[in-house]
């Protein structure tokens, strides 16, 4: 967890005169998820925007995975992204502490889309995060509970997870080098380039507003095309 980061981020947020807090947790941790989604209710009055964003990345070919590496990942992408769901719906449902509905907002990957190689493990996950947010969706559609549940799928953005991607697949062997890298990437990115968060973050914020309120169970493809080709 980057916890500076968090930290000099909501402090940002709060010198545009916007509240924000950052709350260190670990999504693995079912407790935790009790414990911060009080905390916000009480210090925001509500909540009406839940986004499962946490997640951590493997290369690894399939005949050289680790079961406790597999079991990790799983665990953060998958388990504590579905033990999320379960409190925030918990927490925004009629009844709840919150209580008004609201939207769901879940990072799967083009990685849950197409497979890659020695992305196995990853893309797993990925895919598990896009039918979970489907059947969240129509659960919550069904029973009432004015939750709309809709999932993002980026294709290589520039944080730490996309620029490890590419110095792994070079460990690897699966692209030469990072030059050889950069060209392979831009060459299945019709766009011209690869994603920066903004690109990600303008997605959720569409999902998190009012203009998606017919919008639920959907996948918004944010990849420059990639997955067009
Ligand atoms: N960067 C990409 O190219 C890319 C592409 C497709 C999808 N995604 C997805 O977008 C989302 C954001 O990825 P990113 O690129 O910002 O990755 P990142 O590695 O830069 O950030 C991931 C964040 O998750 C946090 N995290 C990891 N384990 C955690 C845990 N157990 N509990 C709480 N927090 C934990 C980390 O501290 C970090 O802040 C992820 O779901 C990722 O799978 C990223």
């Amino acid at each position: 967890m980057q916890v500076e980061r968090g930290e000099a981020t909501a402090a940002c947020i709060c010198e545009q005169g916007v509240k924000a807090i950052f709350i260190r947790h670990d999504v693995t941790d079912e407790s935790g998820w009790v414990a911060a989604l009080d905390l916000t209710i009480k210090q925001f009055g509500g909540l009406d925007i839940f986004v499962n964003n946490a997640a951590i990345e493997q290369t690894c070919m399939i005949a050289d995975v680790k079961f406790a590496d597999v079991q990790k990942l799983i665990a953060i992408n998958v388990t504590g992204m579905i033990i999320g769901h379960k409190h925030a719906i918990r927490a925004m449902r009629p009844g709840g502490p919150a209580g008004n509905g609201g939207s769901i907002i879940n990072l799967s990957s083009v990685s849950g889309l197409i497979g890659t190689p020695a992305l196995g493990v990853y893309t797993a996950s990925k895919g598990a995060v896009r039918l979970f947010s489907k059947s969240a969706a129509i659960e919550c559609d069904r029973l009432g509970y004015g939750i709309r549940v809709n999932s993002i799928y980026p294709g290589l953005v520039d944080t730490d997870m996309g620029n490890k991607l590419i110095d792994d697949f070079v460990g690897l062997g699966v692209i030469m080098d990072r030059a050889d890298a950069q060209q392979q990437m831009l060459a299945g990115y019709p766009i011209g380039r690869t994603g920066v968060p903004v690109d990600i973050a303008n997605a959720a914020l569409f999902l998190a507003s009012d203009l998606s309120s017919w919008i639920a169970g959907t996948e918004i493809v944010v990849d420059g095309g990639m997955t067009s080709t």
